[in-house]
């Protein structure tokens, strides 16, 4: 078997990009070592920003998003028992993000792929890397109890952060950076009206929370938890008295609790490697790098990585230039950084710290009373949240 590009993972980098290739006259092959039922019902973010949207516009699978994505013009950060809005919209001249769950932009690439007879191979497994730095890269593979072999131009490792692609590379080849948190998120999906229509990230004593939702009848909430929690030690009544104890105002209407329908426990990392590529391995998405979902960053860094690698691999074979993939990496990792450090910063502001005598506490709240008492440090807070332009 040949391609051109043979693409590892069908997650949000993988997918998006077998249609910007597709779009392109450009074959591809993904592998994806799930099954399809599996990838479309892993639940994980919910906050696509407006070049997200117009990439999934562009890529013709943006109809079922426009009519059941929720668009936000504004958030609201809660802290010291007051709600303050954040007016995205008006701050940032137009800006807004739209709520729509990464599962759902997940099923509608795959069905859009497969519609276009896009070779998508699921349960795929053993895969390993070949000739990474040579002309002719390959990719071999089990599927069906069979071995295969997959011959390539290029090889995109969007294979997400426990993957096979990056631990391909030659340890001396990659520059690691990390940095682990002492707390995790506890995630629910529950039929409930959200109580508030636009999110709520609240700081409180006892810890983070926030109210998201998918649909005018289905919540989406967290709850900061202790790192090595596990979801046997939440029942339901202890999750909703924590997220009512974080989110609820004295003169406001309390959260909806409804029945939990998904749960999970989300560790946090921030992680880069440099450079995102080795030879013709072009790493994407949380392959390359991971962000703490306090910024709602990770799935958007995705797919703006393969919007460049796209446009990268189609300058190397409609023209002939390779100046585009060389440029590839530090071309990406100019984003990737500036939503490292927003994500960070919203990740200190808003989480309690384990360690903190004190000192940590009071400069979040006066880094939250800062942010919503002047104009130019909400303006900041909204400029990075609605994301940067293509
Ligand atoms: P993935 O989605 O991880 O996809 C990688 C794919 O590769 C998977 O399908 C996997 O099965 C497959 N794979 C792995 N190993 C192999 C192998 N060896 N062979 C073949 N296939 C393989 N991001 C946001 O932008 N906004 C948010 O609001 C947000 N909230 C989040 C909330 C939670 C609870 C979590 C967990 C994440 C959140 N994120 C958010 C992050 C976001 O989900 C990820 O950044 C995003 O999934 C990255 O996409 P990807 O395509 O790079 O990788
Ligand atoms: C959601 C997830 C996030 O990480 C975030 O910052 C905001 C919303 C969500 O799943 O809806």
């Amino acid at each position: 078997m040949h391609t051109q590009v043979a693409i590892i993972g069908a997650g949000p980098a993988g997918l998006a990009l077998s249609h910007l290739l597709a779009r392109q006259g450009i074959e591809s092959v993904v592998l994806e070592h799930r099954d399809r039922a599996y990838v479309e019902g892993r639940v994980r973010a919910g906050v696509l920003e407006q070049g997200t949207v117009d990439l999934l516009h562009e890529l013709g699978v943006g109809e079922r998003m426009a009519r059941e994505g929720l668009v936000h013009r504004g958030f609201h950060l809660q802290f010291a028992g007051e709600r303050h809005r954040v007016d995205m919209h008006e701050l940032t001249g137009g800006g807004a993000i739209t709520v729509y769950g990464q599962q759902e932009v997940v099923k509608d690439l795959i069905a859009a792929r497969l519609r276009q007879n896009g070779p998508i191979r699921f349960e795929v497994s053993d895969v390993a890397l070949h000739g990474l730095d040579g002309e002719r890269p390959a990719v071999r593979f089990r599927q069906g109890g069979e071995a295969h072999e997959l011959t390539c131009d290029y090889i995109a490792g969007c294979d997400g952060f426990h993957g096979v692609s990056r631990s391909s590379i030659p340890a001396g080849a990659l520059r690691t950076y990390q940095k682990i948190y002492p707390f995790a998120w506890l995630g629910i999906l529950a039929h409930a009206a959200p109580a508030s229509d636009e999110l709520i990230y609240a700081y409180h004593e006892r810890g983070f929370a926030l109210q998201s939702m998918r649909s005018p009848t289905v919540s989406r909430l967290y709850v900061q938890c202790p790192l090595d929690d596990r979801i046997e030690d939440w029942s339901d009544d202890r999750i909703w008295s924590e997220l009512h104890a974080r989110l609820d105002l004295a003169d406001g209407p309390p959260i909806n609790d409804g029945p939990i329908f998904e749960r999970g426990i989300t560790a946090f990392r921030s992680f880069v490697v440099e450079p995102m590529q080795f030879g013709r391995l072009f790493l994407a998405g949380d392959a390359a790098h991971t962000v703490p979902p306090t910024g709602a960053k990770g799935m958007n860094l995705a797919i703006a990585d393969v919007r460049v690698l796209g446009a990268a691999l189609a300058a190397r074979y409609h023209e002939g230039r390779d100046d585009l993939l060389q440029a590839y990496s530090a071309t990406c990792l100019r984003r990737v950084w500036r939503a490292e450090h927003f994500s960070w910063s919203m990740t200190s502001m808003l989480h309690r710290f384990p360690d903190d005598d004190g000192f940590q506490h009071q400069l979040q709240l006066a880094h939250l009373r800062y942010t919503v008492s002047s104009r130019a440090a909400a303006a900041s807070l909204a400029e990075n949240y609605i994301g940067l332009a293509p």
